[in-house]
């Protein structure tokens, strides 16, 4: 992935006007860097392509949920895709206003729906009859009214990992479609909750738009008919899901296409669209640099040992997930070698990439695994006790720490 907003200049790799080599010397390494300007501008084609239908892009926070990343989609006037009290919190503290949150998730807890209804969310989507009954009893005693939406799933196959694949009727999620009349019909029998929403979430990283189009037409016909017997659905949610190029040779599904013929698809009967992209907006947007600390070659491997691993990154492993690796600095003349690109931790499952024809890189030298901005940082734990890296966001020339890197006292804090 070399995109606009990654470019080599005389052989040095930029974010937009800053040379990663000057931040990596700066905030260290390993360390997580975004755009601002490549996040803008995907919320922008998401939001221009729904012209002048009714709607609300939710970014969905789980993809990237750094205060200053959320502060600048709020600026926006995106809206937020919520899954905890944490991200409540966070979005909150970012300056977004609550009547634009939804909040998402298989297993909210008392707490969690209270701190909801208490802050005023737009809507909470609903994921089971169990979490209805506690939503309207919860809103009864606090004199609220929610708005709410069942997550329906459609039982389409979403054609992605398996890890990531939510919509089909083997998965935890939302209530099955054809069991969805009779959940609307009894709850809109409730006093304490104005049930008006329909959403659906199929998967992640999906390539196949066509499959995102086929669970929009299932929810949408499912909308029709709960208005037609007097339900008055004023919204439908339709997820996230896009898919991002991982690699060179990969052409993902452009987003102002995609909403387009989602808005052709589903003609303008006065209902109001949502979406909830999370990593179409802040994936091609970050890198995470890392150092090059040691090569080790053996009988049957070549190993580049580097300071970030799978605490940092876990995607490689967990996803068998692809992330281009670039030198930051260019040195053609040193060719190109096949390497597995390895961390520190203790385990073999602690790879960037395997068998991977990459840059001749040396100690010292400087890497970015791309594509890092969406499900990297987030998805960090200290394993191995390793302090959880900085982040840092440019804009224009301008660039800085929007997290600072953990430190070895963090690790312990809160222990005895
Ligand atoms: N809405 C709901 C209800 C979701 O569960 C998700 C993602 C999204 C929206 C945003 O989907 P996106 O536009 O980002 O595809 N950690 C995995 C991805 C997990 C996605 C979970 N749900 C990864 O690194 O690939």
């Amino acid at each position: 992935m070399i995109s606009d907003t990654y470019r080599y200049r005389d052989g040095s790799l930029y974010c937009e006007e800053v040379a990663l080599d000057d931040i990596a010397r700066k905030a260290g390494t390993p360390c997580y860097v975004y755009s601002a300007t490549a996040i803008r501008e995907r919320y922008r084609a998401y939001d221009r392509a729904f012209g002048s239908r009714r709607r609300l892009v939710c970014y969905a926070v789980k993809a990237n949920s750094n205060l200053s990343v959320l502060r600048l989609l709020a600026e926006e006037g995106a809206g937020f895709d919520i899954v905890s009290g944490g991200e409540l919190y966070r979005v909150l503290a970012a300056g977004a206003r609550a009547d634009r949150v939804v909040f998402s998730g298989a297993g909210k807890t008392r707490e969690e729906i209270d701190y909801g209804l208490a802050s005023g969310v737009q809507c909470f989507n609903c994921e089971s009859w169990d979490e209805l009954v506690l939503i309207d009893s919860l809103a009864a005693r606090l004199g609220k009214r929610p708005r709410v939406a069942f997550r329906v799933n459609p039982d389409v196959d979403a054609e992605t990992h398996r890890h990531i694949s939510t919509g089909t009727k083997i998965n935890k999620f939302g209530i099955d479609i054809d069991q969805a009349r009779e959940v609307y019909a009894e709850a809109a029998k409730f006093q304490n909750v104005s049930v008006e929403g329909v959403s659906c979430h199929i998967g992640s990283q999906i390539f196949n738009t066509e499959k995102m189009f086929e669970a929009a037409a299932r929810v949408a016909a499912l909308a029709r008919e709960l208005r037609a017997s007097g339900i008055a659905i004023g919204h439908l949610d339709l997820g996230g899901g896009l898919g991002v190029a991982y690699e060179g040779t990969e052409q993902a599904p452009a987003v102002e296409a995609f909403v387009q013929e989602l808005c052709r698809r589903l003609p303008d009967d006065g209902i109001a669209l949502q979406l909830e992209p999370g990593r179409s907006i802040v994936a091609d947007a970050g890198v995470m640099l890392t150092r090059v600390l040691y090569r080790k070659d053996t009988p049957s491997k070549r190993f580049m040992i580097v300071d970030a691993s799978m605490a940092e990154l876990i995607r490689p492993v967990l996803y068998e997930a692809h992330h281009e690796i670039l030198p930051v600095r260019q040195a053609p003349e040193r060719g190109t070698v096949v390497a597995d690109v390895v961390g520190p931790v203790c385990e073999s499952g602690d790879f960037l990439a395997q068998d991977r024809e990459m840059a001749n890189a040396m100690p010292r030298d400087l890497l970015a695994v791309c594509t890092a901005g969406a499900y990297g940082f987030v998805q960090a734990s200290n394993y191995n006790s390793r302090p959880r890296p900085a982040e840092v966001l440019v804009e224009g020339s301008a660039w800085r720490v929007v997290r600072e890197r953990e430190t070895v006292e963090d690790l312990v804090r809160g222990e005895r």
